[in-house]
């Protein structure tokens, strides 16, 4: 592990959550350095944070098939020889050959307590399904769509008034610390994954961390 620890970041739309990580590096919070920022969506606002030289961004529809963009996608990630990869925001589902190169450093954020609400229009599911909780995971990805050990969580209530826009947003101000600070903690190196098994101090953690109101990860 590089110190800093050397972060690529995926992403397909607006990029909040890669902003919260810039942030956090500007702040001292987070010991690491964006060292790519790679989108499937060539106009996505979330490639203007970071220095042109830094962006990476390729549509779909340019490529033979999945496989072709997901194997260019993979060698300019790995050309920025990052230790940690994180989907922050990024929209399309990543293949078996992209997830198994990088397993292990892989972590997507999901804006749904997992394992509910994989997939898309959590918030709408959320609302429709009665939750009385919603909120957000960061979790190591593997093949399955949002099926990868869940490492720390987020709660926020659901209001009887709430549309999934609102929603939506009082999940992305939990978003925000629960990503920065689950980088954080992953960046130390004390936490790590094997065989869907996410190791804390060489312990197993036998549930997900939870963010607290100061914004700090408990058990
Ligand atoms: C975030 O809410 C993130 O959790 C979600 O997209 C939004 C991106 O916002 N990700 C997914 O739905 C992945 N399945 P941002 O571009 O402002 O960070």
């Amino acid at each position: 592990m590089n110190s800093p620890a050397r972060i690529a970041v995926l992403a397909s739309g607006r990029g909040s959550n890669l902003q919260c990580l810039l942030d956090g590096i500007g702040s001292g919070q987070l010991d690491a350095r964006i060292v790519g920022v790679f989108s499937d969506k060539p106009g996505a606002a979330a490639l203007d944070k970071v220095a042109p030289e830094l962006r990476w961004a390729s549509a779909p529809k340019d490529f033979d098939n999945r496989e072709a963009f997901d194997q260019a996608l993979a060698d300019a990630v790995a050309a920025c020889n990052p230790d940690w990869i994180i989907c922050a925001g990024y929209m399309r589902i990543l293949g078996t050959g992209f997830v198994e190169r990088f397993n292990g450093r892989l972590i997507n954020i999901h804006p749904s307590l997992l394992p509910l609400h994989k997939g898309l229009h959590t918030h709408a599911r959320a609302i429709e399904a009665g939750d009385a909780e919603h909120g957000a995971s960061v979790h190591f990805v593997v093949p399955e769509l949002d099926a990868g050990a869940v490492l720390a969580q987020a709660r926020v209530p659901v209001l009887p008034s709430d549309t999934p826009e609102t929603l939506a947003n009082r999940v992305l101000t939990v978003e925000h610390p629960l990503l920065l600070a689950s980088v954080a903690l992953l960046v130390t190196g004390r936490i790590t994954e094997q065989d869907g098994e996410i190791l804390c101090d060489g312990q197993s953690l036998l549930r997900p961390l939870r963010l607290d109101s100061a914004g700090v990860l408990v058990g």
